[in-house]
């Protein structure tokens, strides 16, 4: 969607992975803290998106939107300044049907009222679910919240979150921002691996203004290694998925902090080409070898070799899967060991890959020496 925002894959927290409907403005401001204490909204995850539960369970006598005064005492609005002091950006939750997913009130047949409000408030970014949509195709629910955001006059992110079920990524790119490829993200590698797996056939659709969603980080959660995680954050970021945060960003260990905080990692995804990376050959007993690759700025690629599954397996780019002539030489940095590899390679890349991890590199093709000069 052509609205000045998303140029590159959104990147912030999100409050449903981890806290589900047990947020409160707390848990939302010191999240806005924790993101600037931590260093990650300096690396440019600045979104904080409030996620379904926010909303008491009726509008009120006008039909407004009410935020639960339980758990919103002082209002969306405050808190919107309170983020915004902060140099960051609020995000909130809607649904393009009669309810949100936990039956608060949607915003279906009130795409204006509900726009102009978020706007009041200062919101930046809207999320906008498909749950008790009564059956109306996501074609003819979706646009209407689009035109009314871009009539209330602030510039507010579009998060189609449709789940993939009509093909999103078909018609979404004139609608939002990003659009759902799947169903939720759990925290576990079989949800994880699936989702990467059937965000891949949408590829080409993603490009600045609209990128493909396979839904939030997990990262952080529990439910998977170390080495999964840095998988799953690897294939995130070259799909150039949205870097949406959905751990508890106040009580971070140290290992999860050395995952999302990975700038070389992160800069793959923020690159401008904007061309989302693709599994690009499977090899191996049971599929276990993957690669997946794809082009950034300046003639460089992104490669990605990707272990599925649980003993270690020697990985190979091979140049021709990669798009390179055979005889082209390259250099190698490890965006995980953060260094240059000695010398350059030439036709095949290849490295043993521990159970479940993902090694990423970016190749630089050298120059083509003229020597007659
Ligand atoms: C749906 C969405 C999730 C989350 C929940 C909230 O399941 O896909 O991302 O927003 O609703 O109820």
């Amino acid at each position: 969607l052509n609205n000045g925002v998303a140029q590159t894959p959104q990147m912030g927290w999100n409050s449903w992975n981890f806290f589900a409907c047990n947020i409160n403005e707390t848990v939302i401001k010191e999240t806005a803290d924790a993101l600037i204490s931590t260093g990650l909204a300096d690396l440019g995850y600045v979104y904080v998106n409030i996620d379904d539960c926010w909303s008491a369970s009726v509008r009120n006598a006008k039909g407004d939107l009410v935020p639960d005064p339980e758990i919103f005492p002082s209002g969306i609005k405050a808190l919107a300044d309170y983020v915004h002091k902060k140099g960051l950006k609020l995000g909130i939750y809607s649904d393009a049907g009669a309810f949100t997913c936990q039956i608060r009130p949607g915003s279906l047949f009130f795409e204006k009222a509900d726009a102009d409000l978020f706007a009041s408030w200062g919101i930046d970014y809207l999320k906008y679910d498909n749950c008790y949509n009564l059956g109306i195709e996501p074609k003819k629910r979706y646009p209407p919240m689009r035109d009314a955001l871009n009539a209330s006059g602030r510039t507010i992110f579009y998060s189609v979150c449709e789940w993939g079920v009509d093909d999103p990524a078909l018609w979404a790119g004139g609608v939002g921002n990003s659009w759902r490829t799947t169903e939720d993200i759990k925290d576990s590698w079989a949800s994880m691996t699936t989702i990467a797996d059937l965000n891949d056939k949408w590829a080409a659709y993603a490009g600045p203004g609209g990128w493909n969603d396979p839904d939030m980080l997990e990262v952080g959660n529990g439910g998977m290694t170390y080495q999964e995680y840095r998988a799953h954050f690897s294939i995130w970021a070259l799909m150039k998925a949205p870097l949406l945060v959905g751990c508890d960003v106040r009580n971070m260990t140290a290992e999860t902090m050395e995952i999302l905080s990975n700038k070389e990692v992160i800069a793959v995804n923020q690159d401008p080409l904007g061309v989302q990376g693709r599994k690009v050959s499977v090899e191996g007993e049971d599929n276990c070898d993957q690669v997946w690759a794809g082009p950034l700025s300046g003639n460089r690629l992104v490669v990605a070799l990707w272990n599925r599954c649980s003993k270690a397996v020697t990985i190979t780019a091979k140049w021709e899967v990669l798009g390179l002539n055979q005889t082209i030489a390259v250099s190698v940095r490890d965006l995980w060991k953060h260094e240059d590899l000695s010398g350059n390679v030439v036709a095949l890349f290849s490295s043993t890959v521990e159970s479940h991890d993902c090694q990423m590199y970016i190749f630089v093709p050298e120059r083509v020496s003229h020597s007659a000069l």
